[in-house]
């Protein structure tokens, strides 16, 4: 099947990926075949983008979960995709400690060391793409980029891209990496969807320099997906319009949002990529479009 696709930096992706994230969730260890399966799927449909992260794992003991089934995945294919056009983005920065903590350590040797584990856990030689998960509030963000820049210069990774990144971050980062066209700056991974519209001023520095957004739990994360033309009606009214669903309508309002918004929804089910796919070509009109913008989120 051929995807509408989109640029990321030198690379061309479709312009609808898939968000592992949600595969290590702990309801989901003995459902690795149903993980697999999921990816399976999205590969025979010919998506050729995969966002995962070093700490996407059940338990602060088992980070590289999400990019160790997401190699089995295609370890395992058999099915017709052309895997050398599929692009595995991987993410480092986040450190995870036991009982359920989260912190930050973007230092330079923390971050050789999570890049290294991703290169094992992934089984390459070289990232994709490696995404700087989120600023470390303890270290200037220069700092940080340069320690990204010596990964790409080792050669362990080919692209940098950054993620909760402010517009001001962005141009910090461009101006030690460059934008896309030099070989800097790809992509950035910002939450965005109908109830967090707080990254707009990110999307709009991004849609100017042509770098890549990847809008994270754009249905508003596993846990509210299903809702989320309960909680808000239009996009529900637009979808018994369009005869598609709100989640649907939801991932096409992004991409209509910006020519350089690139979906990675999250999925576990096979049943769920059909449906993403099916939303990469459906079509919004400008009024439909406007409606839908006009509502109202939580987090303008
Ligand atoms: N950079 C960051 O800081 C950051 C933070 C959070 C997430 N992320 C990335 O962004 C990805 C997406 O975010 P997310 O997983 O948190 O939230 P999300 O994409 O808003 O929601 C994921 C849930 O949506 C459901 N879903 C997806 N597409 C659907 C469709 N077309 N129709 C109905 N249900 C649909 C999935 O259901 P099923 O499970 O039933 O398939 C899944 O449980 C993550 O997987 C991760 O890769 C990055």
């Amino acid at each position: 099947m051929n995807l509408p696709t989109r640029r990321l930096g030198d690379l061309t992706v479709t312009s609808v990926g898939v968000g592992c994230m949600p595969m290590s969730f702990p309801a989901m260890l003995e459902k690795r075949d149903q993980a697999i399966a999921t990816l399976h799927r999205a590969l025979d449909l010919g998506v050729t983008l995969i966002d995962t992260a070093n700490i996407y794992a059940p338990s602060s003991s088992t980070i590289g979960h999400n990019e160790t089934l997401v190699a089995e995945a295609l370890r395992t294919y058999t099915g017709a995709a052309d895997l050398g056009a599929v692009v595995v983005a991987t993410k480092g920065g986040i450190t995870r400690g036991s009982g359920g903590t989260y912190g930050s350590d973007s230092s330079p040797d923390a971050l050789r060391a999570a890049c290294e584990k991703s290169l094992a856990c992934l089984g390459v030689s070289q990232i994709q793409l490696y995404q700087h998960h989120r600023p470390d509030p303890d270290l200037p963000y220069a700092d940080q980029i340069r320690a990204l820049l010596a990964l790409k210069e080792a050669g362990l990774v080919a692209r940098i891209g950054l993620s909760n990144a402010s517009d001001e971050q962005i141009d910090i980062a461009i101006g030690i990496l460059g934008g896309p066209q030099d070989g800097g700056v790809v992509s950035v991974q910002n939450q965005y969807s109908p109830k967090f519209r707080a990254n707009r001023a990110a999307l709009d520095r991004c849609t100017e320099l042509g770098i890549a957004y990847l809008p994270w739990s754009p249905l508003g994360g596993a846990s509210q997906a299903s809702e989320v033309g309960s909680r808000y009606v239009e996009f529900a009214e637009v979808a018994a319009e369009v005869g598609a669903t709100a989640q649907e309508v939801t991932l096409a309002w992004l991409l209509k949002l910006s020519p350089v918004v690139i979906n990675i929804p999250g999925a576990t089910r096979p049943a769920t990529i059909d449906s993403i796919v099916k939303s990469a070509t459906l079509e919004l009109s400008d009024q439909q479009q406007a409606r839908l913008d006009a509502t109202v989120p939580e987090t303008a």
